[in-house]
C-alpha cells in the first residue's frame, strides 16, 4: 500500500486560533476552559448543573481569536453552521501551512475531503423549531436543511478549493475527528487521491446541549466555581467531562507526492485501527477491551509492537469510568505480548484537561498534538493530575511537558455507541 503523509496543520481550539498558538500554550500547561455563568439567556445556562465550557475566544486573529468575519463573506458566513466557518478556517490554515494550492484539473482530482462533526448545528435545529412552532411553515429557511447536514462541511470545503476527489464525512460522535484521519488515510493508501483535507469540527455549546450530557450524567459539576480545574483526566477526583468546541483539520499525501514536491513533513499516518464494543450506549467496557482492540489494530496495520510506542495521547475525558477503562486496556496492551516490563516506563497524556472534550473534533485536534509531539520530541502534559488511584502506575506526565525522543505515538478516539478508533504516528523515513 501507498505511504501517507501529514505535511499541514491547522486549528481552532479553546487555547486559541492556530496551531501554533494552541501547541504553545499547550505545552506551557494553560488552560482554555471558562465559566459559562456570564452566557444568555442566563436562566437557562445557570440552571445547569455542569457550568464550564472549553470555548473558543472570541476575537480578532492576531490575539488568537475567533471573528468569522476574518475567515469568511457576508454571504458565506450566513450559509454556513459555525461548525462548518471553523472548518473552513482550518483548513485555510491547513493547506498554507502544507504549502498545497491544487490549480490544475488534474491536482483538484487527486485531492478529497474526509470531515466530520459529532453533533453538528443543534442551535439552528432549536431556533428552527421554535420558529416552526410559533409561526409554521414559511418561516423556515430555505438554508435550514443545508445548515444542518454535517457533510456539508466537506461540502463547503470542496466547494471553496475546487477539490474533486473522494468527498466524505464521518459522524461517530467523539471517534467522528480519529474516524475521519483514518478514513482519508486509506483513500490514500489505496490510490483513490494524492492529498486529502481531513478533521473534525465542533460547536455545540448550547443549554440544551449541556442539558442533555448533564442528564446522561456525563459532565463535570463539582468544579463550577475554578473552571480551570474542571478537566482532570486521570486525577482520583475526576468527575465527568468538560464539553469543548473547535476544529482540527490535517492535510495527509501520499509520500512521494509530498517528496515530489519538497513538503515539509510532519510524520507518516503508521496504523489505523477500528472497534466496537458491543457493550452499552455510553459506558465503555470496564476492562477497556474495545479500546485495546482498537490499538492492537493500529500497531498490527503499522507492523510496530507496543514496546516501540514512545507516548500515547489517551482519549480520556475526564470520566471516573472511561478513564479507568482506557487505562486497563493501555495496561493490557503495554504490559503485554511485546510489551513493555515497567507499568512507569509506559507514558500516556490526555489532553483534554487543558481544553476539554472536543467531541467530534477531539479526534482530530489530539491526532494532531501526537504528530507534533512526534515531529518535536516533546510531550504535552496532563492537567489537573494530582493523585492517583490503584492500578494508575503510568507516567501520565502530570503538570509539566516532558521532552524526550518520541518515534511512535498513538491517538485513542472513543464515542458513545461504543465505537473506537486509534492512529498511530511515526517520524517520516
Ligand atoms: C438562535 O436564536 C438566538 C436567540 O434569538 C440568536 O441569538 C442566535 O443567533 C440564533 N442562532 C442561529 C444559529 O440562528
Amino acid at each position: 500500500m501507498r505511504r501517507v503523509v501529514v505535511t499541514g496543520l491547522g486549528a481552532i481550539t479553546p487555547l486559541g486560533v492556530g496551531i501554533r498558538r494552541t501547541w504553545a500554550r499547550l505545552i506551557a500547561g494553560d488552560c482554555g476552559i471558562t465559566s459559562t455563568a456570564h452566557l444568555e439567556p442566563q436562566e437557562r445556562w445557570r440552571e445547569l448543573p455542569s457550568r464550564v465550557a472549553g470555548m473558543i475566544p472570541r476575537g480578532r486573529k492576531e490575539e488568537g481569536g475567533w471573528q468569522a468575519s476574518e475567515w469568511l463573506n457576508k454571504g458565506d458566513e450566513r450559509r454556513m453552521a459555525t461548525f462548518t466557518q471553523f472548518a473552513i478556517a482550518a483548513t485555510e490554515m491547513a493547506l498554507q501551512d502544507a504549502n498545497w494550492r491544487p490549480s490544475t484539473q488534474q491536482e483538484k482530482e487527486t485531492t478529497g475531503v474526509c470531515l466530520g462533526s459529532g453533533i453538528g448545528n443543534l442551535e439552528e435545529l432549536y431556533n428552527t423549531s421554535i420558529t416552526y412552532e410559533k409561526t409554521g411553515y414559511k418561516k423556515v429557511s430555505p438554508l435550514f436543511v443545508p445548515q444542518l447536514l454535517i457533510n456539508l462541511g466537506a461540502g463547503h470545503i470542496s466547494m471553496k478549493y475546487g477539490l474533486q476527489g473522494p468527498n466524505h464525512a464521518t459522524t461517530t460522535a467523539c471517534t467522528t475527528g480519529a474516524h475521519a484521519i483514518g478514513d482519508a488515510s486509506r483513500f490514500i493508501a489505496f490510490g483513490d487521491a494524492d492529498v486529502m483535507v481531513a478533521g473534525g469540527s465542533e460547536s455545540c455549546i448550547h443549554p440544551l446541549a449541556l442539558a442533555g450530557f448533564s442528564r446522561s450524567k456525563s459532565l463535570a459539576t463539582l468544579y463550577n466555581d475554578d473552571p480551570s480545574s474542571s478537566s482532570r483526566p486521570f486525577d482520583r477526583d475526576r468527575c465527568g467531562f468538560v464539553i469543548g468546541e473547535g476544529t482540527g483539520v490535517v492535510v495527509l499525501e501520499e509520500l512521494e507526492h509530498a517528496r515530489a514536491r519538497g513538503a515539509n513533513i510532519y510524520a507518516e499516518v503508521r496504523g489505523y485501527g477500528c472497534s466496537g464494543d458491543a457493550h452499552h450506549m455510553t459506558a465503555p467496557l470496564e476492562n477497556g477491551h474495545g479500546a485495546l482492540l482498537a490499538m492492537k489494530r493500529a500497531l498490527k496495520h503499522a507492523g510496530i509492537p507496543p514496546r516501540d510506542v514512545d507516548y500515547i495521547n489517551a482519549h480520556a475525558t475526564s470520566t471516573p469510568l472511561g478513564d479507568a477503562a482506557e487505562n486497563a486496556a493501555i495496561q493490557s496492551l503495554m504490559l503485554g505480548e511485546d510489551g513493555v516490563d515497567t507499568a512507569s516506563s509506559v507514558t500516556v497524556s490526555s489532553t483534554k484537561g487543558a481544553v476539554g472534550h472536543l467531541l467530534g473534533a477531539a479526534g482530530a485536534i489530539e491526532a494532531i498534538f501526537s504528530i507534533l509531539a512526534t515531529k518535536e520530541n516533546i510531550m504535552p502534559p496532563t492537567r489537573n493530575l494530582h493523585g492517583l488511584e490503584a492500578g494508575f502506575n503510568f507516567n501520565y506526565i502530570p503538570g509539566q511537558a516532558q521532552e524526550r525522543r518520541i518515534g511512535v505515538s498513538l491517538s485513542n478516539s472513543f464515542g458513545f455507541g461504543g465505537t473506537n478508533a486509534c492512529l498511530a504516528f511515526s517520524k517520516c523515513r
